[in-house]
């Protein structure tokens, strides 16, 4: 089926929040270090990233480091702080990212100051963008997102606050909530993404492993979606 067609038959969400899970098993399954495994992931998620486009979802988050992340070993960590280089390096060389606004959720201060800047200056340059949306989730923690904007509020001297308090300042305040959670490699629990913002979002926690993840998975996911009945709490007439 083309991604096309999908577009047609389908109920599309807006916002898909993605945990690419299953990277190192990936590896470990070839002999390979954890690394490739993310080398392959980071490639796999170019690759989403279009199809996604292709279906016209406008908003897409990814679970890229979490706060807990920094407790690998150091190999490793070592590796994904080159992704995050490349990721950079390949928005300066490329032009591809015109209509795309690019927004780096979580404490950008740990890492180290060519990734903070760089991500800092990503975010400036696309924030008048709408077409589409990436937010990269780095040195991210949902529940850290949620004291850091009631820390704000408490600041500005605010005693009391609202859930739209809450909401407009978080990382995620320009993008509507995640309508669909898709986490890889079969784990079924969200770790610490995204958790103000998912209480409603459907999850969706196929199998494959996210180096994988392909064009007939995203088609199977997004079939799921749409099979979905999303009440937000209240009942169909
Ligand atoms: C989970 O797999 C994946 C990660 C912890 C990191 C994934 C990050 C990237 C591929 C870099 C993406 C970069 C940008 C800027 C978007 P895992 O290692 O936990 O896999 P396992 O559970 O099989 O060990």
């Amino acid at each position: 089926m083309e991604l096309a067609e999908l577009k047609t038959m389908y109920k599309l969400p807006t916002h898909i929040g993605f945990i690419i899970d299953g990277n190192g098993r990936w590896a470990k399954k070839r002999n390979l270090p954890r690394s490739q495994g993310h080398i392959k992931g980071f490639n796999r998620l170019e690759k989403v990233y279009k199809m996604v486009r292709e279906l016209g979802i406008k908003y897409i988050s990814i679970y890229a480091f979490s706060t807990e992340n920094w407790n690998r070993p150091k190999e490793e960590v070592d590796g994904l702080m080159k992704l995050f280089r490349r990721v950079i390096k390949d928005f300066y060389n490329k032009n591809k990212y015109e209509d795309t606004r690019i927004e780096f959720f979580g404490d950008l201060n740990r890492f180290e100051e060519d990734i903070k800047t760089g991500a800092l200056d990503i975010m400036e340059r696309t924030k008048n963008n709408k077409d589409f949306h990436i937010n990269i989730c780095m040195n991210y923690g949902g529940r850290e997102d949620i004291v850091q904007a009631v820390n704000k509020l408490i600041k500005q001297g605010k005693t009391l606050v609202t859930i739209e308090d809450i909401s407009q300042n978080l990382y995620s305040k320009n993008c509507p909530d995640p309508d669909f959670i898709i986490r890889t490699s079969g784990e079924c629990r969200l770790s610490n993404f995204m958790p103000w913002q998912s209480t409603y979002s459907e999850l969706y926690f196929p199998k494959v492993l996210w180096p994988d993840f392909s064009k007939k998975d995203l088609i199977e996911a997004i079939k799921e979606y749409s099979s979905r009945d999303r009440r937000f709490g209240a009942i169909k007439e």
